[in-house]
């Protein structure tokens, strides 16, 4: 689909739904198939746990650090897709009786998310059973997406696009090159990407529009909520990143040193701020489409916000 952006808005949106019908999968038929993860094996690929980071950790210790973070990896999308699904639904009941090309592959986007959510707690449930106990996912996707929904449209499409693009991003330069990662993970997220490159084509429609109908104050109002909700994000990836170091702490079979349960925890910090928010900005498509929707002040603002969130992601330790 990568290449139909070129097109029309109107044929972009069947061309959406022929692809959504084409790719169409079921949770247990076509994903799962009665397999079981082997533990044997990573989750998260090195170069998305930021494994480098991680020098203290045996080979079996770096395995269950790409576990763990996969497991959150899986459980962060289940919360999004919250949030996701819930403003979708309000953008899409803008066409009920407009445009029915629109209306349905916005429907099919949402029941889409929906099914993702039940994806991703089935595998919350699958890796519970086969994990140490103790482990915990802190955020409440009802909160998060009260949050999220109280900001302006604008900055909501632009996270959700954001999120979206990423979400190609890491399947094809990532989980689908390595070798060593589990192959029941890296089918989940070949089959969930295969949905969300439709998703992101109609993320990046909506939010057009959704620009297009702004004036300067309210554009400008809009770049201020989505400075906030990437900082709403960070605060998630603090506490996440702190539930999963006390986790691995309790679990891992030994008494780490000062030093090495401080790498632990700066590892997964920059790990999650990685992978949630900064792989998002190194899409060429999120950050043109962005630019050309921005004063140069405006998005200097923006990256003012990023800017300490990078530095920290990209620091070796
Ligand atoms: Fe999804
Ligand atoms: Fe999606």
């Amino acid at each position: 689909m990568d290449t139909a952006v070129q097109l029309p808005a109107s044929s972009l949106y069947a061309k959406c739904i022929d692809a959504s019908k084409r790719v169409r999968w079921e949770i247990d038929r076509d994903v799962i198939r009665g397999r079981k993860f082997d533990f044997s094996k990573k989750f998260l690929p090195d170069a998305l746990a930021r494994i480098q980071n991680f020098a203290f950790a045996t080979p079996a210790e770096k395995r269950f650090i790409s576990q763990v973070q996969g497991r959150t990896y899986a459980n962060m999308f289940g919360m999004v897709e919250r949030s996701i699904g819930a403003k979708l639904l309000d953008v899409t009941r803008l066409h009920a009786l407009g445009d029915q090309v629109v209306f349905e592959s916005l429907v099919r986007f949402t029941d889409e998310e929906l099914k993702h959510q039940e994806l991703f707690r089935r595998l919350e449930a699958m890796m519970a059973a086969e994990m140490p106990a103790g482990y915990g996912f802190v955020p409440s996707p009802n909160e998060v997406a009260t949050v999220v929904l109280s900001k302006a449209t604008w900055a909501v499409l632009g996270l959700i696009c954001n999120i979206e693009l990423f979400t190609l991003d890491h399947y094809r330069q990532s989980i689908d090159k390595d070798p060593e990662a589990s192959d029941l993970w890296k089918d989940v997220f070949l089959f969930h990407m295969k949905e969300e490159a439709q998703h992101a084509i109609l993320d990046e429609l909506e939010w057009q529009r959704e620009n297009a109908r702004l004036d300067s104050s309210q554009r400008d109002a809009g770049v201020n909520d989505l400075i906030a909700l990437v900082a709403a994000v960070d605060g998630i990836l603090q506490v996440q990143s702190a539930a999963d170091a006390e986790y691995f702490l309790k679990t891992c079979g030994r008494a780490l040193k000062p030093a090495e349960e401080q790498q632990l925890r700066t590892g997964l910090l920059r790990a999650y701020r990685w992978q949630y928010i900064v792989s998002g900005t190194k899409n060429e498509r999120f950050m043109s489409i962005l630019s050309g929707m921005l004063t140069q002040e405006q998005m200097q603002r923006v990256v003012k916000g990023l800017t300490p969130i990078i530095q920290d992601a990209e620091a070796v330790q």
